[in-house]
């Protein structure tokens, strides 16, 4: 029988029961949920809504519960629809009418809303761990390839010269973003939404605050109607991740090409690829690819979230059900690639020769020979121009800027001397880039510096 069927006449139809039941899902969060109850009941008791004595028993008989989930001793059925009715109808099974008394000065839309929250919390935390675990395994990669020159691009043309460790500390940024974003989610998200009752509150003398504190929420939401209907939390989060998840697909991306023949800048260990069925030869990056795969299913959850929410008039609408598989889905992909990522990333082995030798074809010392007439008292764009037609003699003739004589140079410009050669060393070329934020060995340090300051506050 039914909760509500005091208003029906007849059951609900078995093919609704199995639409309308959240339980396959929403399970998951059958902690939160009895650790809610049990707050929610410690309030009733305290406020002498209910008998303190069957607030106690109630605790009692949720602790069990909680206890007997933990170890799967109870079956979570589509009659039960959801996790919220799940528990209340095991604790009436055994305690009787007391149970029935829990569900006092509150509403099932409070308590998904409250439930929600709480797994969130607690998620965002363990992302946002993981994140870091990758951040310190960046810094370790940087700090050994200070000196480890490869060629940057632009339109995946090789462009000017940088070190892998500058390379390493670009991804840092972006994944130090990523865990601030989690951060500002986390600290917007730290409010109690029970005791929005079903959406305007209750008539009962209840204690957000002391139940916000019991549960460790820093506030208390504001509005009713609000508590029970917001899930920009929700979207928030999904958007970081999908942040997130695109900074790890770019970053595959580079491992992918950097695996390829045409690269092989990097050889990845043989724990984190894999082969393939018929061509013998093959190692493939399929981790990366996933990765980069993945990232689609996560955006594709912030879209579908983002859909779901766009009409849905105040307070709470059933649609708002959909809002956890998206959710889910998108915390468990992220969860299952960034461990994986990250030692990924840790046992890959570099071939430095092979970036060495991919930065001095490529002409990427263009602008520092253009830079070197300029110190020589020539305007850039007069430089930018000699240097673009040394280039093209360089093509036409099979040569680098590095085996011009010093006569071809004289052909185009009298300004260069000897020392045009020291100037366009890929090691002179990287050790001159002093600026902030450039790849010589003491700015990158610096932002290995400030990368690892970041980590160090976060312990
Ligand atoms: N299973 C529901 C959900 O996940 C819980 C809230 C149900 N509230 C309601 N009024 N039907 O959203």
């Amino acid at each position: 029988m039914k909760l509500w069927s005091g208003r029906f006449d007849k059951n609900t139809d078995q093919l609704v029961d199995q639409l309308n039941a959240s339980i396959s899902f929403d399970q998951r969060m059958f902690r939160e949920d009895i650790t809610g109850s049990m707050a929610h009941a410690k309030m009733l008791g305290r406020q002498n809504i209910i008998a303190p004595e069957e607030a106690e028993k109630i605790i009692t008989a949720l602790q069990g519960i909680l206890a007997d989930m933990e170890e799967g001793k109870i079956p979570f059925l589509i009659s039960d629809e959801d996790i919220h009715m799940c528990v209340e109808a095991e604790l009436t099974r055994r305690i009787g009418d007391t149970g029935k008394r829990l569900h006092t000065a509150r509403s099932r839309n409070d308590q998904v809303a409250l439930d929600f929250r709480m797994y969130m919390k607690k998620e965002v935390q363990e992302i946002r761990g993981l994140i870091l675990d990758l951040l310190e395994v960046l810094v370790k990669l940087a700090e050994n390839n200070l000196d480890t020159i490869m060629p940057a691009y632009t339109h995946l043309q090789r462009a000017q010269p940088s070190t892998f460790g500058h390379y390493m500390m670009a991804y840092a940024n972006m994944l130090k973003r990523d865990v601030t974003r989690l951060e500002d989610c986390y600290e917007r998200m730290d409010e109690l939404p029970l005791g929005s009752g079903a959406l305007t509150g209750t008539t009962y003398p209840i204690d957000r605050h002391f139940v916000a504190e019991q549960l460790g929420f820093a506030r208390v939401c504001e509005n009713s109607l609000d508590g029970v209907s917001d899930r920009d939390y929700c979207i928030e989060i999904l958007s970081a991740l999908s942040t997130l998840m695109m900074h790890l697909s770019r970053f595959s991306e580079e491992i992918i090409m950097w695996c390829s023949w045409e690269f092989k800048f990097v050889e990845l260990d043989d724990a984190y690829s894999t082969g393939s069925s018929i061509m013998p030869q093959k190692k493939n990056p399929d981790i990366a690819e996933l990765v980069r795969g993945k990232t689609g299913r996560v955006y594709g959850s912030l879209m579908g979230f983002l859909t779901i929410m766009k009409a849905l008039p105040l307070a709470y609408n059933k649609d708002m059900q959909e809002d956890k598989e998206q959710v889910f889905d998108a915390v468990d992909t992220v969860k299952a690639c960034l461990p994986v990522f990250t030692a990924m990333v840790d046992t890959m082995t570099l071939n430095k020769e092979n970036m060495r030798q991919a930065a001095s074809r490529g002409f990427i010392n263009a602008t520092d020979c253009a830079d070197y007439m300029v110190k020589k008292g020539l305007p850039f764009r007069d430089a930018y121009t000699v240097v673009g037609k040394l280039v093209n003699y360089c093509i036409a003739n099979g040569k680098t800027l590095e085996t011009l004589s010093l006569d071809e140079y004289h052909q185009l410009s009298p300004i260069f001397e000897e020392d045009v050669y020291e100037a366009i060393k890929l090691e002179t070329c990287v050790s001159m880039r002093l600026s902030f934020g450039g790849p010589s060995k003491p700015s990158v340090l610096k932002q290995i510096e400030s990368i690892k300051g970041f980590l160090e506050s976060k312990k």
